[in-house]
């Protein structure tokens, strides 16, 4: 029997809460602490990708090789039970001590069943179906050997030309924090008792996603007073959520890369906010800070674990350099304890020390995947991460008659709808043209055509497909767009499909140009000439440029990368079946040079009017650009309108006390819809400059025609502070603007005071 059993066998399982303090978990990692050799501890701090083993040659590989001598603590990125139990048993039968692996994977938006892409969710602004989409993701992983996933992504961006903003929630830490602990809760449960409940990965600490222009592992720099006002808080909200484990960013902050930064993960995260589970690094992120210049493989590795970071994912600087390192005593045999300590908890967390194989069950794999009711869950999201962001005449919906061109490079590419890390997905996956084709039925014709490529480039396409999607035609350019025009004039209404391959967007792929790649902007412009009803379905991962759209087209509905459910979501919203709800969580921009442009901004000392002149000398504007954005933070429309009467606030002058802030709504169409009421507040005179709005509150409500409902938000004074520059929380009496309304560029404003 293994040794960790014995000590199982004496010890209690007090799994209550994620991150819950537990003497008996203590008293386990002590005594099996005591018996492990240094290389053992030390092995616990590795992390290899999976690799495509093969089941029965895993002896001869080095993985194999490395989990019997005691040399690795997990493995991610492997699909399937069969080789993870392949693994596990390895470990648990072949070791010295038989310690389980844990088994991580990138379950980014979904497993087989994938949910719109984590940008899109976040339009949704919809708490519970998001965390429904982590529990459904959880559900299936866990199915498959999984127990650990790399999400939720929350880091705040402001930055549409870095690709990973298709990973995150946007550009506001409200709610992006709201968002981090429903994805949480989603994944992890309440305890991490049950075999479908996983542990989660909180990622990128931190700031990741600002990097100077945009472009993806770049360098980041910003005062500790915006971290801590701008962006830690959804970081922060997940911790507090219980996330068990925290992935280091590969960007530096305070000039120190992350993945070696201890005021971030010791002062910051574990000592200020408290939190007690275990740091994982970015892929090779500590290898990489040699090319950041700090040092050699001995440098780095020190400096990784004297900051806080426990787990070395697949580089084997910590394998290789650590036990060298406590011989010289440059560190400590204790730190080394402490690393593996955290490690060995979230595995006792998980239940592993109990049953190894707790995530290991072909039955469930085969029969809890992909099935009817968590597409159904992902089915019922998908329309309300839909933004509408123009609907001229009400064009759409669209009736179901005449003939309909549906034409575009997204219209019959289901690969493409999954969007970037859709990594488990195996499952054919319908087009819109298929969708379309089904909800039409005999009522109306539906004419096809492709129209363009995704770039004309074909190196670059391939460079932005290498997910398998067989996506390129052949025909050239003009070939393309001839077939196209002869198809749209044939046609009562068009539906143009177009947008970004799904690789665009997500990891390494920032963009300078954020308009429709040229072959596609191209035919757009071609079927506007053509003077017929159009409708605009943009596929992106990030905020697009659609100033030549908002002036042309008469209707355009942001449809990101919907997952495996999205053709027919699509289609029923087009045809008036469902309507879309969602509303913008990132600026659009007007164009790049704008960037970046958010709705949270710090005033300026000279802020241009509001007036018509395009260019006001010495004040806050662009020669030759506007200073407000396309589609601002919180927009959206939808297929009926809504009316907000005037707000109440409870009470003008305060003290401590709560207020409340009421407001009517009024669907004043003639079909149901979804409205997300949402509440701004602004610190009118302060310590130091504040934002000229701040969201503190959203409501999504169901209306039926003509039905009103009151919406009342409280707002706390502990909502009203923010970090000095001691990184202190204060709340400074003064007056205090709060503002309601439909998105951030559209509110009605109040007034009241907050005394002493
Ligand atoms: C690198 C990415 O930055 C991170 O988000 C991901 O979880 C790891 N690779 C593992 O695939």
């Amino acid at each position: 029997m293994k040794l960790h059993k014995a000590i199982l066998a004496a010890a209690v399982l007090v799994p209550a809460g994620a991150l819950a303090a537990d003497t008996a978990m203590t008293a386990f990692v002590d005594s099996l602490l005591a018996q492990m050799t240094l290389d053992e501890k030390i092995g616990q701090l590795h992390l290899p990708v999976g690799g495509d083993i093969v089941t029965g040659d895993i002896m001869e590989n080095t993985i194999g090789a490395d989990i019997a001598a005691g040399r690795i603590g997990g493995v991610f990125n492997m699909k399937g039970c069969n080789q993870i139990r392949d693994y596990q048993r390895m470990a648990v039968e072949n070791s010295r001590l038989g310690i389980p692996l844990i088994f991580g994977m990138d379950v980014i938006h979904g497993y087989e069943t994938v949910f719109p892409i984590p940008l899109a969710l976040s339009c949704s602004w919809d708490m519970d179906a998001i965390e429904q989409s982590a529990r459904v993701a959880a559900a299936e992983a866990s199915a498959a050997g999984i127990c650990w996933t790399f999400s939720p992504m929350v880091d705040i961006s402001r930055e549409p030309r870095w690709g990973r903003v298709a990973e995150g929630s946007g550009e506001d830490p409200y709610l992006g924090a709201r968002i981090a602990e429903a994805m949480v809760r989603g994944y992890q449960g309440d305890s991490l008792r049950n075999n479908d409940e996983i542990m989660a990965c909180v990622k990128h600490f931190a700031l990741y996603g600002a990097p100077e222009g945009g472009r993806d592992y770049n360098t980041v720099d910003m005062s500790r007073q915006r971290m801590f006002n701008e962006y830690f808080a959804p970081y922060k909200a997940a911790a507090d959520a219980g996330a068990g484990s925290f992935m280091t960013s590969f960007n530096v902050v305070d000039g120190i890369p992350a993945t070696g930064n201890r005021w971030l993960f010791t002062d910051v995260l574990r000592d200020r906010w408290n939190w007690d589970g275990f740091v994982v690094t970015d892929y090779g992120a500590i290898t990489e800070m040699m090319v950041h210049g700090l040092g050699g493989p001995a440098d780095v590795s020190r400096m990784a674990l004297d900051a806080g970071v426990d787990m070395d994912m697949a580089g084997q600087m910590y394998l290789n350099v650590l036990k060298g390192l406590v011989e010289q005593g440059k560190v400590t045999e204790e730190q080394i304890d402490t690393a593996c300590r955290r490690i060995l908890e979230a595995k006792y967390r998980l239940g592993l020390f109990d049953d190894p194989y707790k995530y290991i069950n072909p039955a469930r794999e085969a029969s809890e995947i992909y099935t009817d009711s968590n597409r159904a869950v992902a089915r019922r999201i998908v329309p309300e991460t839909f933004v509408l962001l123009k609907n001229e005449g009400n064009l759409l919906p669209l009736a179901k008659t005449g003939t309909i061109a549906l034409i575009g490079p997204m219209a019959d590419a289901a690969n493409n709808m999954q969007g970037m890390w859709s990594v488990a997905r195996t499952a054919a996956d319908r087009s819109v043209r298929q969708a379309m084709t089904d909800a039409l039925g005999t009522n109306a014709q539906l004419l096809y055509a492709k129209g363009a490529n995704v770039y004309g480039d074909a190196v670059v396409e391939a460079g932005v497909t290498w997910g398998g999607h067989d996506i390129r035609d052949p025909r050239s350019a003009d070939e393309l767009l001839a077939e196209a025009l002869d198809v749209a004039r044939r046609a009562d209404v068009i539906v143009a499909a177009l947008g970004e391959a799904s690789e665009s967007s997500g990891e390494s792929a920032s963009r300078a140009h954020l308009r429709l790649p040229d072959v596609q902007q191209r035919l757009l412009e071609e079927l506007v000439a053509l003077g017929k009803p159009l409708v605009l379905l943009n596929f992106s991962g990030r905020p697009t440029v659609m100033v030549y759209e908002q002036e042309h087209v008469p209707a355009i509905m942001n449809v990101w990368f919907g997952g495996t459910e999205a053709a027919d979501a699509i289609a029923d919203v087009v045809f008036g079946a469902e309507a879309p709800s969602g509303k913008l969580t990132m600026t659009f921009p007007r164009s790049e040079g704008q960037i970046p442009v958010y709705y949270n901004h710090l005033p300026t000392g000279r802020p241009r009017s509001d007036g018509p002149a395009p260019f006001e000398k010495f004040r806050s504007n662009y020669l030759d650009e506007q200073v407000t954005p396309l589609y601002p933070f919180g927009y959206g429309l939808t297929y009926t309108t809504f009316a907000y009467g005037t707000p109440q606030l409870s009470a003008a002058v305060t003290s401590g006390e709560p207020v409340t802030v009421s407001v009517d709504v009024t669907n004043t169409g003639n079909r149901a819809g979804n409205e997300i009421v949402q509440l701004y507040v602004r610190d009118v005179a302060a310590s130091m400059s504040r934002p000229v709005k701040e969201l503190k509150g959203f409501e999504r409500i169901a209306l039926e025609p003509g039905q009103t409902k009151t919406v009342t938000f409280t707002v706390d004074p502990a909502q009203l502070g923010f970090y000095n520059n001691d990184l202190e929380y204060v709340v400074e009496p003064g007056e205090f603007d709060v503002m309601v309304g439909p998105d951030s560029g559209n509110v009605q404003t109040l007034r009241f005071s907050l005394s002493e």
